[in-house]
């Protein structure tokens, strides 16, 4: 069925101006986004069934913020990857973190918590959740070249056989289906260097709601216009 949902996508974002209007800091928008990502990406999993569910948190772009601010959004982001593992371990749901994790400005406590989630989840399979951290699609996309063409000069490959499913597999989500659904919060309509490559034939829904407000029922209406898009593929479809 060309509504299928195997793989959603969100960029979260709003987090800063959810909290401006209501006259806070912007790490309390943090806090209050970071306190939503359980509710939404379980409900994925169990409500829909969806298999794969993709989440910006950290672009290779945003270390253009203050470090203060930077730094706030590591240590909730820790502070959930601790706290919630166990239940991500009861509901099968494998941790993925997707992104360039050898970067040294990434704070040592930050990525053993991380690599600590990825590892104790690793023997999961029911549902897989991808965690965007220093994640930029471009650099990603080269640095799958970069791995494809080592491969030809190494004799492994041939550089003229090399497909679209040779680059995608040499991607952070190698092996995952495209994504189908991209669902971004807060009213940006840009992609911001988020799975350029693996949303070549995703629907995109924009909803001006804010990530820290962004619940199961803005969810479903998210859904619900999803499955109501004609998905073509550049086929022809009554
Ligand atoms: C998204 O909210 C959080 C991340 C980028 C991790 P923002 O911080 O971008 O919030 P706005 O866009 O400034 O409102
Ligand atoms: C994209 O949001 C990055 C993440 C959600 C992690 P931004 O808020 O950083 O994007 P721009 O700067 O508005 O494009
Ligand atoms: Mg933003």
């Amino acid at each position: 069925m060309s509504t299928s949902l195997d793989h959603i996508a969100f960029i979260m974002d709003g987090n800063g101006r959810w909290a401006k209007k209501r006259f806070l800091p912007r790490s309390m928008g943090h806090r209050a986004g970071v306190r939503r990502i359980k509710e939404i990406v379980l409900s994925c999993f169990e409500d829909y069934g969806i298999s794969t569910c993709s989440l910006y948190c950290f672009s290779t772009e945003n270390w253009n913020r203050p470090a203060e601010e930077i730094e706030t959004l590591f240590r909730l982001l820790k502070q959930f990857f601790e706290e919630e593992l166990p239940t991500f371990r009861e509901k099968g749901v494998r941790i993925r973190v997707l992104g360039f994790l050898e970067d040294k400005r990434i704070p040592s406590d930050v990525l053993s918590t991380i690599r600590k989630a990825e590892d104790e989840t690793r023997e999961l399979t029911e549902h897989v959740f991808n965690v965007l951290f220093n994640y930029g699609s471009r650099q990603e996309i080269v640095r799958a070249c970069r791995r494809l063409a080592a491969k030809a000069q190494g004799g492994e490959i041939e550089a003229e056989s090399i497909t679209t499913e040779d680059l995608s597999s040499e991607l952070f989500t190698g092996g995952q289906e495209d994504v189908d659904l991209l669902i971004r919060t807060s009213g940006e309509e840009r992609l911001s260097n988020c799975l350029l490559y693996q949303c070549a034939y995703a629907e995109f829904v924009f909803t001006p709601c804010c990530w820290p407000d962004f619940d199961r029922k803005e969810l479903e209406r998210c859904i619900e216009e999803y499955r109501h898009r004609s998905r073509r593929f550049g086929a022809i479809k009554e």
